[in-house]
């Protein structure tokens, strides 16, 4: 099993010695590997059982880090980047040499952001280098937002889980890309809401609601639990002893309440993002055969967890 620990300068060790080591983000935990080393970035897909057409983000510390990396970064990337970060937002741009086609998968793009942690954002500053960081849970599952998700899931392949707590955004970053209309185009939903990004740039918005794969790891079955997981619109009938319930802010009260999970009782959709995939985890362990998940409002921080229960709910191949 993985050392689990709070010793930033012991990741930083590890991470320069070519290792892969589990750290805290805002949004979900990361495994993370330098990305001059095609080595240890190696070790994160094998790790993950990733395949390596799926390609991995780029984290940095501050603005100024994105410079090197990229060999364009127009005003109104800079302007994106400078008013969400350090936070949930990864913006594509044309990457530099310096970041391997093992990390795009050959693509000419760069997906960056700077994560809003304290502890990753110690550990940018003191490796003094960019890591790249898919999410810490095995490929396909869901994903982790505390230490102990991270054991799990992947305890045995990596030696160290820098432990920062539970994620408070528990989503991953909204990933976007500016198109060649000069609009900004959403890959996927995430941390950051769609109207929140209204606020400073035009948004292309067609197509926004089409389930098709727009990044490569947004494949459909993702995000999955063990369990079937079904996505459940309007009034639930069914009073079957088998079923673990996922719902937005209240109990359904005609079945068992001790198989029911409640995102947010105050009905706050950030409260809901940040205990989702908590709340898939602890399901997923219950003993029930099947996950019954309520779909949430679709505004606001509710379309990042839509989309997750969707990808959820379909059925691997
Ligand atoms: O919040 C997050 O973004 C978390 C934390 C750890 O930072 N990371 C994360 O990574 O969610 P991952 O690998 O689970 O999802 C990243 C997504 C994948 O769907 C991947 O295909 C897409 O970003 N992606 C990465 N680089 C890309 C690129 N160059 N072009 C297009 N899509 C890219
Ligand atoms: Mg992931």
């Amino acid at each position: 099993m993985a050392e689990i620990g709070r010793d930033v300068g012991r990741a930083i060790a590890l991470l320069k010695a070519g290792e892969i080591v589990a750290i805290p983000t805002e949004t979900v935990y990361g495994l993370a590997a330098c990305i001059s080393s095609d080595t240890a970035v190696r070790k994160i897909f094998e790790a993950k059982q990733r395949p390596f057409t799926d390609p991995l983000i780029v984290h940095v510390a501050s603005v100024d880090d994105v410079v090197p990396l990229v060999t364009d970064f127009p005003e109104m990337a800079r302007k994106l980047m400078e008013s969400f970060s350090p936070g949930p937002l990864t913006i594509l741009l044309p990457k530099s040499k310096l970041v391997s086609n093992l990390v795009t998968n050959n693509s000419p793009l760069v997906a960056i952001r700077i994560p809003a942690h304290p502890l990753a954002l110690e550990l940018l500053r003191g490796l003094g280098e960019p890591i790249a960081a898919p999410s810490a849970n095995p490929f396909g599952g869901i994903s982790p937002t505390s230490a102990v998700h991270v054991q799990s899931g992947l305890g045995a392949k990596i030696p160290y889980i820098l432990d920062g707590g539970d994620c408070g955004i528990g989503l991953e970053s909204t990933i976007v890309k500016i198109e060649d209309n000069g609009k900004i185009r959403i890959l996927r939903q995430g941390g950051i809401s769609q109207e929140e990004l209204q606020l400073f740039v035009s948004l292309d918005l067609d197509g926004i609601e089409s389930t098709e794969t727009v990044v490569p790891g947004s494949m459909l079955s993702h995000y999955a639990p063990r369990k079937p997981l079904y996505l459940m619109e309007g009034e639930l009938k069914t009073k079957q002893e088998n079923i673990g319930w996922l719902r937005f802010n209240a109990l359904l009260p005609e079945v068992s309440h001790e198989n029911q999970i409640v995102l947010s009782p105050s009905g706050d959709l950030k409260e809901a993002g940040r205990n989702l995939f908590s709340a898939l985890h602890k399901l997923d362990s219950m003993s029930v055969d099947e996950i019954w998940a309520e779909k949430m409002p679709n505004h606001g921080i509710g379309r990042a967890i839509n989309d997750r229960l969707f990808r959820a709910s379909v059925k691997r191949a």
